[in-house]
């Protein structure tokens, strides 16, 4: 897969992209991220990629020519591009799952006060990576770009991601790792018998459990298996002692 980010700021890029599984998979050649500078696609002489909004107000709007220029000099018909925005659809695993897929991902990053609207008409979709306002679209595209590269084949073992929370629907099983007793806390017996079925089935209801607890909002979209519905009422039961 090949991700294109178009930013004003690409050095922001540079510790995330040499650390850990995001630099194996492009090291592995897994993954190709290319950076952008949408300053360089300003035709101004002091290369000036804003201008004050019509209507007056704060701040400074990413003119749209600019944003168009990088965009057309950058992408082909199989690009996806994507403009980050705090206005756009939630990002979820299950949208990270969808966007894997696609050849190759063109990430668009603002800055200041946003974009001129009008630059919409270009893009594929607008993703927002939750209700609150960054900076810049830098710290999105890092989170679009990690969450993806990590579901590419080979990036990491599938089963690491297949039981994660949110792939199945659900919130993880909780972990646990030596010491088997700390601050006396014991590991849940159950874990270190080496009954795998045993395993399993403790991992299936505590799952269920950390959902119901943490994330009952989840369990609303999740369609239960008749086993699932049983584990999910004793939870309620002993969640009430
Ligand atoms: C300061 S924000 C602009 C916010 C804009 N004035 C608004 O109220 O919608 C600057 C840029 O940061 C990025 N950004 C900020 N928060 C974001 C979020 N939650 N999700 C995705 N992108 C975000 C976008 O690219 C945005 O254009």
């Amino acid at each position: 897969m090949k991700i294109k980010i178009l930013s004003l700021f690409p050095k922001m890029f540079e510790g995330f992209l040499h650390e850990s599984i995001v630099k194996r998979a492009i090291e592995k050649k897994i993954a190709e991220v290319e950076l952008i500078d949408i300053r360089t696609y300003s035709l101004e002489k002091h290369h000036h990629v804003d201008d004050t909004p019509y209507g007056g107000g704060a701040g400074m709007v990413l003119a749209v020519d600019v944003v168009h220029r990088a965009l057309t000099a950058n992408c082909s018909e199989k690009s996806y591009k994507i403009l980050l925005s705090p206005q756009g659809t939630p990002y979820h695993q299950k949208k990270a799952f969808e966007l894997s897929s696609k050849e190759e991902l063109v990430l668009i990053c603002g800055h200041y006060e946003g974009f001129d609207e009008r630059i919409l008409k270009y893009v594929d979709e607008e993703i927002s990576i939750g209700d609150y306002v960054l900076t810049g679209g830098e710290l999105p595209a890092m989170v679009l770009t990690d969450s993806v590269i990590r579901l590419l084949e080979d990036a990491i073992k599938k089963e690491s991601f297949m039981d994660d929370s949110f792939s199945t629907g659900l919130l993880e099983y909780p972990q646990y790792t030596r010491p088997l007793i700390y601050d006396g806390d014991e590991v849940p017996e159950v874990l270190v018998n080496g009954n795998h079925k045993r395993i399993e089935a403790f991992r299936k209801k505590e799952s269920l459990r950390k959902t119901y607890l943490r994330r009952p909002d989840l369990l609303e979209k999740y369609v239960l298996m008749p086993e699932e519905q049983k584990l999910l009422d004793e939870i309620k039961k002993e969640e009430q002692r």
